[in-house]
């Protein structure tokens, strides 16, 4: 593309969900404390661009694949102390480190959509709606939320199912969050390890060789 040789890592479809993925996830992040059809409708999204990634992971181009970024332990191991020393392992695609945040990242995600989905059920909305019916009967669900367990006038905690699924998926949230902030700090340590710039890579799919 520009003057300079380089090599052709990150499809289109990896640039289009990588950076979709980015807006839709601090949207939903930060429309999370209403009820809002804007906060559903980028979950949504976050979960279908996961669920794309999952399928491109496998049949997607060379660095695309999981086979091409999951390395074991001893090489992971080796990319770590290599980091340190005078001449750090260079990948073309994800380094060891960068695969396992991957996959974090997209186990986060997932854990994030779920107990959001179970909070929208909860609510009487979304896909998982349907199967909370059947799980309390319409007469109990009426009246049973504030305090069928009796807990001694303290109302809050695991009584409240509604509660319960909102906790966790505020924890998920926060819990994908932490790990997409130590994702950018190894993004930018790396990019100054290996003295090259990952997220413009990120941006045009080329990166220069070696
Ligand atoms: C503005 C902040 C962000 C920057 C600058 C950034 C930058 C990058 C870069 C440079 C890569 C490629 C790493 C490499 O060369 O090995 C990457 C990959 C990735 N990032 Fe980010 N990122 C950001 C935010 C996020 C967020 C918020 C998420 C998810 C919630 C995320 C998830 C991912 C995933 C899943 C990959 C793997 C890409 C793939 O193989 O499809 N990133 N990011
Ligand atoms: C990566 C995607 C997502 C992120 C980062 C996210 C983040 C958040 C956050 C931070 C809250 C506020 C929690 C609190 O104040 O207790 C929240 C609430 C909520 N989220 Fe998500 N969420 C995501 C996906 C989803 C999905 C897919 C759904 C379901 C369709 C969903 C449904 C809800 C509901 C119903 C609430 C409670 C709103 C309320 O009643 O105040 N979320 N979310």
């Amino acid at each position: 593309m520009s003057g300079e040789a380089t090599i052709k890592v990150w499809d289109i479809a990896v640039r289009v969900f990588h950076w979709s993925l980015v807006i839709a996830f601090f949207v939903a992040y930060f429309s999370g404390d209403d009820e809002n059809v804007l906060h559903v409708y980028a979950g949504y999204a976050v979960l279908a661009l996961v669920a794309f990634r999952i399928v491109w992971g496998f049949i997607g181009t060379r660095h695309a694949r999981f086979a091409d970024f999951i390395y074991g332990p001893a090489t992971t191991w080796r990319y770590v102390k290599s980091m340190i020393s005078s001449k750090p392992l260079h990948y073309l695609g994800h380094n060891p480190l960068g695969g396992w945040m991957v996959v974090a990242l997209l186990l986060s995600l997932i854990g994030t959509c779920w107990t959001g989905l179970e909070t929208y059920g909860q609510e009487g909305h979304g896909p998982l709606a349907q199967a909370d019916i059947r799980l309390i009967s319409p007469a109990m669900a009426d009246d049973d939320e504030e305090d069928h367990r009796g807990g001694r006038g303290q109302g809050n905690g695991e009584a409240d199912g509604d509660e319960f699924w909102k906790e966790l998926h505020e924890a998920f949230s926060n819990f994908t969050l932490f790990l997409v902030i130590l994702h950018v700090a190894g993004v930018l340590i790396a990019s100054g390890i290996h003295k090259e710039n990952l997220i413009k890579s990120m941006i045009t799919g080329y990166k220069p060789p070696s």
